[in-house]
């Protein structure tokens, strides 16, 4: 391989107040490698990218771009560097169309005097990127009608729409399918093999023994090590990361399932039909099968956000007669989205009020929120969960990607609803978190809670289920005990059986 470098950031330091996110960092990287950045969630990963993309202003250090120093002030600067970046949550203009968000602020005109858009060009343009990396969608199609892999479809086509020299990659593929993820790294190669680096971060250690070259570590915003991807193992990884071994990801403790807690009959919706299951008090049961088989419509239809068309849902044997997220929660159910940006959290709200979101009537005393009990359990949960700020009362939007997404649990166990729903609970966390919310989710098991888990990582699935669905184009179409819950297994019904 080519062993030119092209970047380097040395002694790179930035603090928000209160938190230094960057601490003498480091990082190099030669034309046309992947090179993958790793640490847990809040080590300072994206903050590095946003200020090797001119998101944020760097405090302290220096970057040498082919050899010679620059200054990035802003993503223009970043841009004639040819730097490009996909972030980690999306931002995507749902009333606009994919040409539209594609071609955003910078969208080819056919006269510059009138400054009128060249819509032709623009929409001939994305379809031919879109074509460029296999996806199937129109440039017209509204980005509101898109689930979120095909976002992050467009968003990856929006960064190569630009001349590229370095791209940055902030979790492409946590909620891709197997075939998206599979063009995506053939792109990936291809880019390197022009001389392109891609600089990726993933939580998926497996991704980076697929396409990494070399990998960074970094922990609590510090330069762990530099090694290379063949020279090195995940045990080595994960102990550069988090700084101590992890002996046990899964453990699954003897455990007794009581009574039905959640029942659907029939249950028949946009994208599901005739949907039968049964989740006990103390288990845990799984939804398996691809991206699209309508799992999370179903969980969303279950708790209300979605229509439901025929069919029952039951509570602890009780018919759910209205259904409406209000209605689920007071009926004692939780849900966690999958799309927590959105739908699970109020991002420029403090931490404390949205972890206490679901459950303020509870600290409510005559009529006044009691701060102090508020207060007490936001810092419970902090320390429970790991969550990496140094005050509950910042806004929600100051945490790292993975921390949001341990509110939107904690804001789900501060409840007294023992329904737990998960949509991809541990997308996006490291995998020192993840082994702590698996410990949880059974530990809340043992409790009697009944837990529903959609998940596309099949890992997942086998280490934490006591029983799993598996679904197929809107229909369950099989239903594995603890001792059949194999990958094959999945797969073969997620596919079906014949094609297997
Ligand atoms: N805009 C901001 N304001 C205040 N603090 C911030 C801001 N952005 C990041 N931080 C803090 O900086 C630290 C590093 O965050 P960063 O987002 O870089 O982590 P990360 O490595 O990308 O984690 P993850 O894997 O969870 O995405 C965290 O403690 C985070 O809370
Ligand atoms: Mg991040």
């Amino acid at each position: 391989m080519d062993q030119e470098i092209v970047l380097q950031m040395r002694g790179i330091s930035k603090s928000f107040p209160g938190v230094k996110a960057l601490d003498d960092a480091r990082l190099e990287v030669r034309r046309g490698e992947v090179h993958v950045l790793l640490g847990e969630n809040g080590a300072g990963k994206s903050t590095l990218m946003k200020v090797l993309s001119g998101v944020y202003l760097k405090d302290e250090g220096e970057i040498l771009y082919e050899g010679k120093p620059v200054e990035i002030r802003n993503i223009q600067d970043a841009r004639k560097l040819g730097i490009s970046i996909i972030h980690q949550e999306l931002f995507m203009l749902a009333e606009r169309n994919i040409a539209q968000n594609i071609y955003l602020g910078r969208e080819p005109l056919k006269n510059p005097y009138t400054r009128q858009i060249d819509e032709k060009k623009m929409r001939e343009d994305s379809k031919a990127l879109l074509a460029r990396l296999g996806v199937e969608l129109s440039p017209d199609t509204m980005v509101k009608e898109l689930s979120i892999a095909q976002q992050q479809m467009v968003e990856v086509v929006k960064a190569l729409s630009v001349e590229t020299k370095i791209l940055i990659m902030d979790e492409p593929t946590s909620s891709l399918t197997k075939r998206e993820i599979d063009a995506l790294f053939a792109i990936v190669e291809s880019l390197c093999a022009q001389g392109i680096s891609v600089i990726y971060i993933s939580h998926r250690m497996e991704e980076i023994f697929r396409i990494g070259d070399r990998v960074t570590v970094m922990r609590d915003g510090k330069y762990v090590g530099t090694v290379n991807v063949k020279e090195t193992n995940m045990d080595q990884l994960v102990t550069m990361m988090v700084g101590r071994q992890i002996s046990q990801m899964y453990g699954r403790p003897e455990r007794r399932a009581g009574e039905v807690a959640l029942e659907t009959k029939d249950l028949t919706g946009l994208r599901f039909r005739n949907v039968n299951i049964r989740v006990r008090c103390g288990e845990i049961v799984g939804i398996g099968g691809l991206v699209g088989a309508g799992r999370t419509e179903l969980v969303k239809a279950i708790f209300g956000y979605d229509r439901i068309e025929s069919g029952k849902v039951f509570v602890h044997g009780r018919e759910m007669k209205r259904h409406s997220p209000r209605n689920s929660v007071e009926a004692g159910i939780g849900f966690l989205p999958e799309d927590r940006k959105s739908e699970g959290l109020i991002q420029q709200q403090p931490i404390k009020n949205n972890i206490l979101q679901a459950s303020m009537k509870r600290y409510f005393k005559r009529g006044l929120v009691d701060k102090k009990a508020e207060k007490e359990l936001a810092e419970r949960y902090r320390g429970e969960l790991k969550i990496a700020t140094p005050d509950v009362t910042r806004r929600v939007s100051a945490l790292s990607g993975g921390n949001q997404q341990k509110v939107v649990i904690a804001k789900w166990l501060c409840t007294e609803n023992r329904i737990l729903i998960f949509d991809e609970p541990t997308r996006g966390i490291d995998v020192g978190a993840k082994a702590e919310i698996y410990a949880l989710i059974g530990r809340l098991a043992g409790e009697g809670y009944a837990i529903l888990v959609v998940s596309s990582d099949q890992m997942e699935l086998i280490g934490i289920s006591d029983r799993v669905y598996v679904m197929k184009d809107g229909e369950v179409v099989g239903e594995l005990g603890r001792e059949e819950i194999t990958a094959e297994n999945i797969v073969s019904y997620a596919v079906g059986k014949e094609e297997a």
